[in-house]
């Protein structure tokens, strides 16, 4: 299965709506992986059963249906989707999103989605015609959306004229140009991201870690890739998955870590999410360490390992246009992350709190704020997805774009 193929076909009531069956099938034959919403209208047309049959995936119907907000939410599936194709487009469904409306599971979507959404409308001439619907389609296209057809032909009314949606094979082909022209704000930029622990061995059987649980950096990194980023993660042990569309580079210790992203750069921006562990063993004992009984402590001595963010931030050949820390803190937030942000020679400092009180570290939530060398961003809790969006939108505006 191809992951950067995966399109949300949202079906609308019309005549034109068997067709969308083809689609799905034409779809599925070129490796694209396809989720189908079937409006109200839409399921008039075509049954829910022919839908999630051909897809191979259970269609969404209901905006407000607990199950399958549970199972993928309609913000999910908005997230989730490289195009998001609407065929048959009714004038109806299209009145609805030239004015904004979201009273349904798939106006909600187009809403919610920041990717390419594609019209293939289907209806009457005059329907097509009326100044309403040219006037919805104008403001359509000015939100950035993109069209397929309509077609001229004869009509399910007996009608001929303008209002077709476009065959199957049409649509498909038209869909590939219409994806490659569709650009990403990220496009052309390149990010590096560590994530994750790193994990410091202290004999063959034990080690010293953190709680990091590598979520937040696996967020950025996705966050990144849908914004057409082209982003490398290095990683250090984590049961996150890690995404697909992105390199990963795996590693366990800091060094390695430090080698793996030293030997990734240049890069436009890095992102130093990882919990690095300050400290390492001075003399990793290659059997394990025996305790006798007389023995009631047990001293080892640590040296510091490298500092990677400030390393890379230093850089004297290819330091990153951008340079982001993190900085976990259970006191001092502000003062802290202010103090980094020079020490380290970085641009900007996302500060979270990992006070036991606050109970973010491992957790899906996160409260951060963003320091740059000018100026203080403060945010509420957010869903850790959350934080991913909103940091990506503050890289993508020092950008320019
Ligand atoms: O100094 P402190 O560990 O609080 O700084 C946190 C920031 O520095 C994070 O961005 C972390 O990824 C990075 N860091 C690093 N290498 C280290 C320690 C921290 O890259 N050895």
């Amino acid at each position: 299965m191809n992951n950067s193929k995966r399109i949300l076909l949202i079906i609308g009531g019309g005549v034109a709506a068997y067709k969308a069956l083809e689609v799905i099938r034409g779809l599925s034959d070129k490796c694209y992986e396809v989720r189908c919403v079937l409006t109200k209208a839409g399921e008039q047309f075509v049954t829910p059963l022919s839908v999630s049959s051909l897809s191979g995936n259970q269609v969404s119907l209901d905006l407000f249906s607990h199950e399958s907000e549970a199972q993928f939410s309609h913000i999910e599936l908005a997230r989730w989707a490289d195009t998001i194709l609407v065929a048959p487009a009714t004038a109806d469904f299209m009145a609805k999103v030239a004015n904004g409306h979201a009273d349904d599971l798939a106006t909600a979507m187009i809403l919610a989605t920041t990717s390419q959404v594609v019209f293939a409308p289907a209806m009457n001439v005059k329907m097509w015609e009326n100044v309403a619907t040219q006037a919805n389609i104008k403001r359509i296209a000015e939100l950035g959306y993109s069209f397929i057809g309509p077609t001229e032909g004869k009509m399910a009314c007996g009608e001929y004229g303008l209002g077709r949606m476009a065959e199957p094979e049409q649509i498909i082909s038209e869909l590939e140009m219409v994806q490659t022209s569709w650009t990403k704000r990220g496009k052309g930029l390149t990010a590096i991201i560590t994530s994750g622990p790193t994990r410091e061995a202290i004999d063959p059987v034990r080690y010293i870690s953190n709680h990091s649980s590598g979520k937040q950096g696996t967020e950025i990194a996705k966050e990144l890739r849908e914004q057409g980023f082209k982003v490398k993660m290095v990683s250090g042990p984590s049961l996150t998955t890690p995404p697909t569309g992105i390199d990963v580079i795996k590693v366990v210790t800091a060094q390695e870590m430090l080698e793996a992203v030293s030997g990734s750069l240049p890069c436009d921006v890095f992102i130093s999410v990882a919990a690095v562990s300050d400290w390492r063993v001075k003399e990793y004992s290659p059997a394990k360490i025996k305790k006798s009984n007389q023995q009631q402590t047990l001293t080892l001595k640590f040296i510091k390992n490298p500092d990677i963010l400030a390393t890379v931030a230093h850089h004297k050949t290819h330091r990153p246009k951008l340079v982001v820390g993190f900085a976990a803190e259970t006191s001092d937030l502000e003062k802290n992350a202010k103090l980094k942000l020079d020490r380290k020679n970085c641009d900007w400092i996302v500060a979270n709190n990992v006070s036991e009180e606050a109970g973010f570290m491992g957790s899906d939530s996160n409260e951060v704020q963003i320091h740059t060398h000018a100026n203080t961003y403060t945010y509420p809790c957010m869903k850790k997805s959350d934080v991913a969006v909103t940091l990506t939108n503050h890289i993508l505006e020092s950008f320019n774009r």
